[in-house]
């Protein structure tokens, strides 16, 4: 993990604005360079306040939304209109407040009772919008991921057969202490990203933060997030940062 800045903030809120300002950032060089921005949006609590502030009044006018496309990193086993969907999530806080078109919203459909063929279809969504050469994997403009307590990030959790996919880009992963199902893009898909963020907010994560990165390797899922030839940022609040050693300076 030698590549991967890591950015304290003082709150959530200032670690959201920086994310935000990263990824107009990166949909800016995007438009320049006239290639499609593609990025996969998380769930959880802590990606909300950055999916609002990109859909507020003042800065969703800053990006070309023609040319972003959302995707997923993991879905849970409901439908959109169930609280506990993602897509619901990202819906509500970031795309009823901008203009994309819909043709560049992938939305992964935990509803569907054949999640393997939805996870084909999904792979599929990303061959025809990232048109990766053969035999490569789809590289996403930027991933933004979390991390739970026990390590986790996207859906891939400790124990879980999909930590260990190599083949399959998007699968769907059963968690056998939540008793459910869900779907997650897989390491080899999120470590061909060009970036990744991993946000990081409050002091229950604390310990965990300080094992992940302090701690030896291969302890956690998170710790194999590893772009191969991209880059990756730790974005971590003052609280989930206080117990590590070496904080980094600046
Ligand atoms: C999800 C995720 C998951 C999340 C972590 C952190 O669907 O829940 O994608 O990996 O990022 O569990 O969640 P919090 O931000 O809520 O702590």
């Amino acid at each position: 993990m030698a590549k991967a800045s890591v950015k304290i903030f003082p709150t959530l809120e200032e670690l959201s604005w920086a994310a935000a300002a990263r990824f107009e950032d990166l949909a800016r060089i995007c438009a320049i360079e006239k290639r499609n921005f593609c990025v996969a949006l998380s769930g959880g609590l802590t990606p909300r306040l950055l999916y609002q502030i990109l859909g507020s009044e003042t800065f969703a006018g800053r990006i070309r939304w023609d040319n972003v496309h959302i995707f997923e990193v993991d879905e849970r086993a409901v439908p959109p209109e169930n609280p506990q969907s993602n897509f619901g999530m990202i819906r509500e806080t970031l795309l009823s407040h901008i203009s994309i078109p819909e043709e560049n919203v992938h939305r992964m459909a935990g509803e569907a009772e054949n999640l393997d063929e939805v996870c084909r279809q999904y792979s599929a969504e990303l061959v025809r919008v990232l048109k990766p050469a053969k035999d490569e994997f789809p590289r996403l403009g930027l991933v933004i991921l979390g991390m739970g307590p026990d390590g986790h990030t996207a859906s891939l959790f400790p124990g879980s057969e999909a930590l260990e996919e190599k083949v399959l880009w998007v699968r769907p992963n059963y968690i056998d202490k939540l008793k459910m199902k869900r779907l997650t893009l897989t390491f080899p898909v999120l470590n061909a990203a060009e970036e990744v963020l991993l946000l990081v907010a409050g002091a229950d994560k604390a310990e965990t933060v300080r094992k992940v990165l302090e701690g030896p390797p291969g302890q956690f899922p998170v710790q194999r997030v590893d772009p191969v030839n991209g880059r990756m940022s730790w974005f971590l609040d003052e609280a989930a940062a206080r117990l590590l050693n070496s904080p980094p300076k600046g």
